[in-house]
This record gives structure tokens, C-alpha cells and sequence, in this order.
């Protein structure tokens, strides 16, 4: 009864088919799945995001400090610099790392914030709970503002006013360099690395997970529109507002669709869609009108058919949920939790509790 209401619903939102191809044919193996994917890959990157750089810099890190007795003797804590070198000019950023010592090869939380203040509660809770944390300030790579290519890894690969790339692009990659240098640290298990970020912050996280094959699990909290919440029917902020408030976020091409929330050629399913069979778990908080909560959890519903075609589970439910729900059991997981929009300890909690049912 709950399911079918879902299912009209979705019907109803008029979302464009993830499993049909622009020709109007099926995917419906996963081999014409990975066809399709690509199809989707194109679409986002060119209509929405803009277009990442593939190739054609060098990158290195250093260790700037350690701390091999941090949190009372429990964590070593590094401060790393990223490097990038291209078109003769150099970006990077710090990002820091916390390995808890109770654990050997621990699963990472790889976390995108707004601010360069470092949580000592968040990250022993982690630390206690066996994880390790990758931590970095989003306007460490590059500046939240309108100023188009002028800092960060943007000023390296300049686009242009159609479909190059955007801040959450700008901010993606250099989460991907980052797991570029996590590959290569021993200590962690580099098959367990969760991307995570919080709101516009989710946007760019989702984005990056879903880009890059490598993130075991990638975690969108109350992202919204731009994020997981579907557009089509969508409640609180639309392509309009995004155009007229952040404009630099996205690519150029976006703006085509101001006010077309309907005829967009995709959907933010599509995104969605890019992580299967990889873990994939939104949260959304109650009373977070502008992000639209239904909407981000109608996006989980509307990927569940790839996940199945991949032989996992999607996201299992019943029904619409309702706040405190978890729904934790298939490959995409969700929750929704009482209050506004925020990224807490409730949503933290979940996270690990997720991660640790299902070994990712
Ligand atoms: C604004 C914006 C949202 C975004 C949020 C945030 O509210 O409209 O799209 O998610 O900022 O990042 O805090």
C-alpha cells in the first residue's frame, strides 16, 4: 500500500527513465548499464556541473605535522598538504588526518566542512568507534564566491561560460585528489572510505562519490536541490533560485533552465544513480522545507531499479517514512530525522551504524 503510494508519486514527478537511453531503448543488463551510465555521466556534467579535468597535472602531498599522541595517546593526527601543478601554476590545500590507534586498517570518513575549526568531539567519537577521519575546509581549495576561475584548482583549468566547471565540480575533484593520497597511505583500508558533506557541502560530496568509483560509500546530508532532492515537484529552493543565488556553483548551461524544473533533461535520480551498486545513504531532516525532504527520499526510491539490475537491493521501504525512520537494510540507505537542517550527532550515529552492518 506505503510502496504503491511511492510509486505514484514518482509517477506523477514525470522524471525522465534512468534505465532508458536517449534513443528510447533499455538498459536492462548491467553491461548496457555501464553504457547508460556513461549517457547520465555526460548529461550531469554537461547541463549541470561542468566539466572536470581528466588529465594533465602533477599532484604530490606532504605531511606537514604529526602528532603521534593526539586525543590523549589515542589518534595520530597529520596535517597534509595536497599540491597540484598544471598550465605552470600550483594549487593546494591542507586537509587533516586522524587514525585512531584501537583499530588496524580503519575505514575512513573522508568529510567536507564549512569551517576550518577542527570538532574534538566529533572526531574521538569517530576515533572510538574505529574510524579515521579525513577532514577538510571547503574554502581551504577554493573561495565560496562569484569569482570565477581566480583561485584554487579552477585557476588552473580555466572553462568556459557554457560547461565549464562549477565550485561543487572545483570542490569534487579536489576531494578525488585527496583520495588520491589516501590510496597511498598504508594505515587505512582504502576500500572503506566514505565520502560525506552537509547540505551545498552534500552537493559537492554526492557529486565526488558519485564521479569517482573509488569511494566505497558516498553520504548526502540534507544536500537538497543541486544535491539528491529530485527537482520535478520539488518543494522549497529550484533551479531559478540556484541560477539567481549561486550561479558559480554550477556550469553556465544550467541557466537554459531557469524556471524549467519540469523539462530539465535529466533529474538528480541521475546523480543518484551514478554511485550503484555502491553504497549510497541520504539524510534528510524533518523540517528542511528548503531542501525538501520528500524529494531526496523520492530520488533513494527512483534509483532502487539500478540497484536492482545490479543484483543489490536499493533502498528497502514500505512506504513514505516518517520522522526517526532508518531504513538501513538495502544498498541505498536513508534516514529521516526530527528537526532542521543540520548535520549532527544523530545523523553521525546513523552513518556508523550503517556502515558497520554492511562492512563498507
Ligand atoms: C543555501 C542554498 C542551499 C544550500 C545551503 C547550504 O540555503 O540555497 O542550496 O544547500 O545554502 O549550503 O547551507
Amino acid at each position: 500500500m506505503g510502496k504503491e503510494a511511492v510509486e505514484k508519486e514518482l509517477e506523477k514527478r514525470g522524471i525522465p527513465e534512468v534505465l532508458r537511453f536517449l534513443d528510447g531503448s533499455e538498459a536492462n543488463t548491467p553491461e548496457l548499464w555501464r553504457k547508460r551510465r556513461e549517457e547520465i555521466r555526460e548529461i550531469l556534467l554537461e547541463e549541470c556541473y561542468g566539466r572536470l579535468p581528466v588529465q594533465g597535472w602533477e599532484a604530490g602531498w606532504e605531511v606537514v605535522q604529526e602528532d603521534q599522541n593526539a586525543f590523549g595517546g589515542k589518534a595520530v593526527m597529520r596535517l597534509v598538504d595536497v599540491r597540484i601543478r598544471a598550465n605552470n601554476r600550483y594549487a593546494s590545500w591542507p586537509f587533516r588526518l586522524v587514525l585512531p590507534k584501537n583499530t588496524e586498517k580503519p575505514p575512513v570518513f573522508l568529510y567536507l566542512t564549512f569551517l576550518p575549526l577542527f570538532s574534538d568531539e566529533l572526531t574521538e567519537e569517530l576515533i572510538d568507534n574505529g574510524y579515521a577521519l579525513a577532514r577538510v575546509s571547503y574554502q581551504d581549495i577554493a573561495s565560496d564566491q562569484a569569482d570565477g576561475y581566480s583561485n584554487g584548482p579552477g585557476a588552473l583549468f580555466p572553462g568556459n561560460a557554457f560547461d565549464g566547471w562549477g565550485k561543487l565540480a572545483v570542490w569534487a575533484w579536489s576531494m578525488s585528489r585527496i583520495m588520491d593520497c589516501l590510496t597511498q597511505m598504508h594505515e587505512i583500508d582504502c576500500g572503506r572510505i566514505a565520502v560525506v558533506g552537509h547540505s551545498r557541502l552534500g552537493k559537492a560530496a554526492l557529486l565526488c562519490g558519485a564521479l569517482d568509483e573509488r569511494f566505497s560509500m558516498v553520504i548526502s546530508n540534507d544536500s537538497g536541490a543541486g544535491g539528491i532532492s529530485l527537482f520535478r515537484g520539488k518543494e522549497g529552493e529550484n533551479v531559478a533560485d540556484l541560477c539567481r543565488n549561486f550561479p558559480y556553483w554550477f556550469c553556465g548551461n544550467l541557466k537554459k533552465y531557469e524556471g524549467g524544473d519540469m523539462e530539465l533533461p535529466f533529474d538528480q535520480h541521475f546523480l543518484a544513480a551514478l554511485v550503484a551498486p555502491r553504497k549510497l545513504y541520504a539524510a534528510s531532516a524533518v523540517d528542511d522545507e528548503w531542501a525538501d525532504p520528500r524529494s531526496e527520499f523520492l530520488a533513494c526510491a527512483a534509483v532502487t531499479p539500478v540497484y536492482e539490475l545490479l543484483g543489490e537491493k536499493g533502498m528497502v521501504y514500505d512506504g513514505f517514512p516518517e520522522a526517526r525512520d532508518t531504513l538501513h537494510e538495502g544498498s541505498v540507505g536513508y534516514h529521516l530525522r526530527p528537526g532542521t537542517h543540520y548535520l549532527g550527532r544523530d545523523d553521525w550515529q546513523l552513518f556508523m551504524e550503517y556502515r558497520r552492518r554492511h562492512g563498507v
